[in-house]
């Protein structure tokens, strides 16, 4: 049987801490240049899949491979293949934007440092800032640095680890393009995310974590026929994917009109 192609391949993945059972057993695939959304509450494990799928962590039972390398066994692979933006910005405060970018290009060994960085800084709208110390960009400045830095090297899979929490709604547009770009590209990208709307405009696949298991896979359009359209005042409404989320984790708050 030939292998199907895919980017990231997740199956019967387990993990605790101590008692606290967190992952029971999840299982996803991720197509390659595709945008994936890992949604969940907060707590739900997301962080704990991007740490196991980027070798940061070991799982205790299941399998996890990324760029077609197993996460246990070709960990040097993996990171290879992989570039992780946190869920907490990790540039250099006292270092400029640009600074930041040619260190990073440095540590990578690439050629031309200066115009990797300068290219970057152009593509994520940093250039008039690009010689200003990071300490005094904005929460949405910080995150497209970081995203940028985190692009170096051509990673084919990139996970971005709920990459618009804390901004204001005009950063996380911006941050939404980027993204977009990205896969346009043809890069991998798994996010993970708490927001729905964040999901709803990005994703062409959404897997929702709840206790532990992926309960819900698959497109938004495949998503809203979990729900059927309410009618309300004879005007046909298509569910939100909060209305969705709720139902299938089980809170059920949707109004009957
Ligand atoms: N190193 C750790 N030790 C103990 N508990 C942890 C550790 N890391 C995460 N947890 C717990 O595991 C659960 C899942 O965490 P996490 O993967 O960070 O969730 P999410 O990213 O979805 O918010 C949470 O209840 C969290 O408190
Ligand atoms: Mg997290």
């Amino acid at each position: 049987m030939p292998m199907e192609k895919t980017a990231i391949r997740v199956r019967g993945l387990e993990k605790s801490y101590g008692t606290l059972e967190v992952l029971r057993g999840v299982d996803f695939d991720v197509e390659p240049g595709s945008i994936f959304a890992l949604l969940g509450s907060n707590g739900a494990g997301k962080t704990t899949v991007v740490k196991i799928l980027s070798t940061l962590l070991k799982a205790d039972a299941g399998t996890a491979s990324v760029n077609d390398f197993d996460v246990a066994t070709q960990a040097e692979n993996v990171r290879e293949s992989i570039s992780l933006t946190g869920q907490f910005a990790a540039v250099d405060e006292i270092l400029t934007g640009r600074e930041n970018l040619v260190l990073v290009a440095r540590l990578r060994h690439l050629e031309d440092p200066g115009a990797i960085a300068d290219d970057l800084l152009r593509r994520f709208s940093l250039t008039d800032a690009a010689t200003r110390r990071v300490s005094t960009y904005s929460g949405g400045m910080r995150r497209r640095l970081d995203i940028a830095m985190s692009l170096i090297g051509n990673s084919p899979v990139i996970f971005l680890d709920e990459p618009t929490a804390g901004l204001d709604p005009e950063a996380r547009i911006e941050v939404w393009h980027t993204v977009k770009e990205l896969a346009g590209d043809g890069t991998t990208v798994l996010l993970t995310t708490q927001y729905l709307d964040e999901a709803e405009q990005l994703a062409d696949r959404i897997a929702i974590l709840h206790e532990g298991r992926i309960i819900v896979n698959g497109t938004l359009a495949e998503l809203k026929q979990l729900l059927p359209p309410a009618n309300v005042e004879y005007v046909e409404k298509q569910p939100t994917l909060e209305e969705i989320f709720l139902a299938v984790i089980g809170t059920n708050t949707r109004k009957q009109g």
